[in-house]
């Protein structure tokens, strides 16, 4: 997931949802080394739901790199309670969709979340050396099967049984550095709508135009209907699966943001999974990025809150209630500094102090690193900040834990404590 905007905090700044939402993005065109090409079957497939089964996610394949922590997560659906913030922006654009286009949009927010990387990658024509595949950004349950990374792994399979115009929503995973504005699991919702010739013979304009204008007009229309009378702009973008791409800003509170990514759908995938002659825009949108921005949430983590204090401030078609923060617990902080080793990657220690910390990590960042001149070897000092959202931690649990993630950073990922 090649971002273009660097980060403070430690990790690739890449997602959706997030400070930077679009991991696929990338500043530079990468050359179309690919990719597999797709099949195309007409699938009556049986789709699978509900809730994985451990072992269907913790497989012990010598490639898989998931933790009980995301297999936890899992299955939480907060995109289908009606009462979460999560639910609440999905059901709005829902209702915009079906109010600009009655009945067109199939809906679907149960897709399983366990894909082949086939889905998740090939057949949206992400090229076989894209970053995005790299373990160090998404979680594989062995090598050909991943947590989905973007709800566009299922814009193939939805086209090929049959549909033209359709909303996917759902959690898709992402290994990630942790800050407010980042969370391994987070949720996005997909939209594909296909054009025929009859369409751009009516609309007299040429089919990408028309996929183009269309596209605009709705996205344009979905931003004012979510945030009032905003502002909004298009920036150019590449995407493996678009052609034109764009992403969509809106002036909020005095500050341009990205809300989501879109374009034209490559010709290939619409040829490959349903019919030649056809058009297609799409768009991919991160639900947590809007429910932040809209209800005023500042941190990331609290979608995940059991806590009373913050669901009751919700409910369902409210799209006017604003968080109102309760009292803040103390946060901990822990410095630790090391020798890094070549293989060091700071992904894989946020993986590794969440998989220790869990939800009480807040956030983890590079606060010093130097290199030493006669040796070579460079050390990086990390800060990680420990907070509770419902309670106040004990210096005891915090130094237990600290001194768990020490250890295991030790002998783990193979750094040495200084
Ligand atoms: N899948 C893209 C992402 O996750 C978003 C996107 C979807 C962009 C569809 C264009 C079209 O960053």
């Amino acid at each position: 997931m090649v971002s273009s905007c660097p980060r403070l905090t430690v990790g690739s700044c890449s997602f959706q949802g997030r400070v930077c939402p679009l991991a696929f993005k990338s500043a530079s065109r990468p050359g179309r080394s690919h990719a597999v090409a797709p099949a195309c079957v007409a699938a009556a497939v049986e789709l699978k739901t509900g809730k994985p089964l451990r072992e269907e996610v913790i497989t012990g394949s010598p490639d898989n790199n998931i933790t009980d922590y995301i297999y936890d997560k899992m299955g939480m659906d907060l995109h289908r309670q009606p009462d979460h913030p999560i639910g609440i922006i999905k059901q709005a654009i829902y209702d915009y969709f079906e109010a600009r286009n009655p009945g067109l949009f199939t809906k679907f927010d149960d897709r399983f979340p366990i894909v082949s990387t086939r889905a998740n990658f090939d057949e949206v024509l992400v090229p076989a050396d894209h970053i995005s595949r790299s373990p160090n950004d998404t979680y594989y349950v062995d090598a050909n099967t991943v947590l989905r990374c973007h709800t566009s792994a299922h814009q193939a399979e939805t086209l090929r049984a049959g549909h033209s115009a359709f909303l996917v929503t759902g959690d898709v995973y992402r290994r990630d550095s942790i800050d407010a504005t980042h969370y391994p699991v987070f949720h996005q919702m997909e939209g594909v709508r296909v054009f025929s010739e009859a369409d751009w013979l009516a609309s007299g304009l040429d089919p990408t135009k028309l996929a183009e204008r269309d596209l605009k007009d709705a996205l344009e229309g979905l931003a004012r209907h979510l945030f009032g009378d905003v502002e909004c702009r298009w920036i150019d973008a590449y995407f493996p699966f678009t052609e034109p791409s764009f992403e969509l800003e809106i002036f909020f509170k005095g500050k341009w943001l990205e809300v989501l990514g879109c374009g034209v759908m490559e010709q290939r995938i619409l040829d490959d999974n349903f019919k030649p002659g056809h058009k297609a825009w799409a768009f991919g949108l991160g639900l947590e990025r809007l429910a932040m921005v809209l209800f005023d949430v500042p941190d990331i983590r609290v979608f995940w809150s059991n806590d009373d204090r913050f669901l009751k401030q919700f409910s369902a078609g409210d799209l006017k209630s604003r968080f109102k923060p309760y009292s803040k617990f103390p946060a901990c902080y822990k410095d630790m500094a090391f020798w890094v080793s070549p293989e060091f990657s700071e992904n894989n220690l946020c993986e590794l102090v969440r998989s220790i910390g869990g939800d009480l990590v807040e956030e983890v960042t590079c606060i010093d690193t130097f290199t030493n001149k006669k040796t070579g070897r460079t050390s990086n000092c990390y800060r990680i900040v420990y907070r509770s959202m419902e309670r106040s931690l004990t210096d005891e649990e915090i130094n237990a834990l600290q001194e768990q993630v020490r250890s295991q950073v030790a002998q783990v990922l193979k750094v040495e404590l200084r």
